[in-house]
């Protein structure tokens, strides 16, 4: 269901083709592409077309169906073996969102699972399931979080976790969007996100679209932000919690972390269980993508540091446990996150 204050989504099935919006055209243009392999999904994931943990990971759900249609046509026998090649590709298509490998999981237990019915509807049935369930849990988790705002204030974001970096509505920005449209949220500040931008695109974007006031920043300009006293929360999502809380999120995510701490503002994490990965102990174990020098060297194509220079673009980093106030889960939230407190989110 698309609302008020939601009406954006990124990723389409339909007629047998997965549409995804090209996030590196936005906000000039909205264009979506049409992809009929699993190869084009896990390009279209590499390339950025498609971002975010749980947008990943529905878009390489839909992608094994792809895989599948195309194995069962060509190799009606042996169609299992022949998807192998489209499952190894889109694991391989971005390294931190865990949402990924999880969702290849639930796709994979389909294949293993599956006798003689058609494979291909099977798949979809679960690649949608996927899809929906997110939606469901971004909204429950938009009012756990939402709860958690006892007065009208100012909140602070980093990079995109709405309804583009999900299957709709969002997860820091379905709590934003939900305590906006409660009250709770009288301005969002945005960082813009560098090196791609994902706020000054994507949510400053998004948060136009659906009305909501969005008041963009530079990166650096957040520590300062907090020295007015003009936000109460810093709301964020996460690509990967570790067993302990742990989180990956956005490079940034750390030191506007480590500001808060500074300044006494809240930190809020937003994800479904889907982005938690138990087997990882703490942050140390979670892989960081590298991702190539020219996007921290280059603005769109046109070079802006010195010749010669050299980069160094990690594109998330981990904010320890210590520094949270609150995991937002659909299963409830976890307050000043530990070991323990994680794991009773899976009893
Ligand atoms: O590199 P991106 O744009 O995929 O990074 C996205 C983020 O870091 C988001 O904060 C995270 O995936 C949570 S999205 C609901």
């Amino acid at each position: 269901m698309i609302s008020h204050h939601d009406t954006v989504r990124a990723v389409e099935w339909r007629n047998g083709r997965l549409y995804l919006l090209d996030q590196r055209l936005l906000p000039r243009e909205q264009r979506y592409l049409c992809l009929e392999s699993a190869t084009a999904v896990a390009e279209a994931i590499r390339a950025m077309v498609v971002r975010g943990a749980p947008a990943i990971g529905i878009a390489a759900a839909y992608g094994v169906v792809l895989a599948a249609h195309c194995a069962r046509d060509s190799s009606p026998r042996d169609w299992r073996r022949a998807m192998e090649d489209d499952f190894a590709a889109l694991a391989a298509a971005r390294p931190t969102a865990v949402n990924l490998c999880w969702a290849l999981k639930r796709m994979r237990r389909i294949v293993d699972d599956v006798a003689d019915a058609d494979p291909v509807a099977l798949l979809l049935q679960e690649a949608q399931r996927i899809h929906e369930e997110d939606i469901c849990a971004n909204r429950r988790m938009g009012e756990l979080g939402a709860a958690l705002i006892e007065h009208p204030c100012a909140v602070l974001t980093h990079c995109n976790t709405g309804s583009l970096a999900t299957g709709g509505y969002g997860t820091a920005l379905g709590v934003i969007r939900r305590a906006f449209s409660d009250g709770r949220i009288r301005n969002v500040y945005a960082d813009e996100t560098r090196p791609w931008l994902q706020g000054a695109r994507l949510t400053a974007w998004e948060l136009v679209q659906d009305d909501i006031p969005v008041t963009l920043l530079v990166d650096g300009a957040a520590a300062w932000l907090m020295a007015q006293g003009a936000v109460e929360w810093v709301i964020v999502g996460a690509d990967r919690i570790a067993a302990n809380g742990d989180v990956a999120n956005k490079i940034g995510t750390y030191s506007t972390a480590v500001s808060a701490h500074h300044h006494g503002v809240k930190v809020m994490v937003v994800a479904p269980l889907s982005t938690i990965d138990l087997s990882a102990p703490d942050g140390e174990e979670i892989p960081i993508e590298q991702r190539p020098q020219e996007e921290v060297l280059a603005l769109e194509g046109h070079s802006v540091a010195a010749a010669g220079a050299a980069a160094w673009n990690p594109s998330f980093d981990i904010t320890p446990a210590g520094l949270i106030d609150a995991i937002v889960t659909e299963k409830g939230v976890v307050r000043h996150p530990t070991r323990a407190g994680i794991a009773a989110l899976f009893e």
